[in-house]
């Protein structure tokens, strides 16, 4: 019998891929079921998705408490095992070089929406957690709280994109406007940096002469969605492997077995 996988899944928007991804549950291509959707904007469409079919969603408003801790700093209560030194030391999304009040606000006000996060994800067990279109960066310190008991990463992204080029939030908008011949995207987990994690998967395609931006991110999207599937698919059956290659000292990639 095939493994039964639990998700949670983080989206800001439309909720395509996380349509794919109920798809293939549904389909019995994997075995498993999305238990929660999460987000940062009570807007978002893939909300309603989720709910119509009875999954239970959250919202944390990354916005308010943005502004709340702009507007009252000193007020702000940090969870009680915020480390500010353990999370400057590991998050490798801004360079070093940061003025330092920069990387403390980001690193601040994402432990205190991150906190609310967890609680409402505290009430659920889960395998692996997905960003579907998830537009907030996470912080070590969300990140070391879904890793913690586990060997293998459990945050996974989509990024619209062939990294490591493009990272950020346009990737296909950057890959068409650079004028690149291919474009694609890749699955992969979350580390500490900005769309850095070790790659799962990659899917590519031509960037012909007729395409415009717009058909670029349509012929993108419908690759994510066969694509997301099919790593989840891999995780659920234990077959992805993190080693340590000799010449990459700090970093480790992805085998699949
Ligand atoms: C996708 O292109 C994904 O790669 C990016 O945001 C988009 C989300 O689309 N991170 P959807 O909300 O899944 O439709």
């Amino acid at each position: 019998m095939k493994p039964f996988i639990r998700i949670g899944a983080l989206i800001s928007g439309t909720g395509t891929n996380l349509q794919a991804i109920i798809d293939s549950f549904n389909s019995g291509k994997i075995q498993g079921k999305v238990i929660f959707v999460g987000s940062d904007n009570a807007q978002a469409k893939g909300l309603t998705r989720a709910e119509t079919i009875g999954i239970p969603t959250f919202v944390v408003d990354y916005n308010r408490i943005i502004q709340e801790y702009k507007n009252y700093s000193e007020q702000a209560q940090l969870p009680n095992d915020f480390v500010l030194e353990d999370a400057f030391a590991k998050q490798s999304i801004y360079p070093k070089s940061t003025p330092r009040e920069k990387i403390e606000f980001f690193l601040k006000t994402r432990a205190i929406a991150e906190c609310n996060l967890l609680k409402h994800m505290n009430s659920y067990s889960y395998d692996l957690i997905v960003l579907a279109g998830f537009m907030r960066k996470l912080s070590p310190y969300f990140i070391d709280h879904i890793n913690s008991a586990s060997a293998i990463p459990r945050i996974m992204n989509i990024h619209p994109a062939l990294l490591p080029a493009f990272p950020g939030t346009d990737g296909y908008g950057d890959t068409y406007r650079y004028g690149c011949k291919i474009a694609g995207c890749t699955v992969h987990f979350v580390d500490y940096g900005e769309d850095s994690g070790p790659i799962i998967a990659q899917r590519a395609f031509p960037i012909l002469e007729t395409d415009t931006l717009d058909s670029v991110k349509t012929k993108g999207l419908q690759l994510e969605w066969e694509l997301y599937a099919e790593c989840i698919r891999l995780f659920s059956e234990n077959r992805i492997q993190l080693v340590q290659k000799t010449h990459e000292k700090d970093r480790k990639s992805v085998i699949i077995i």
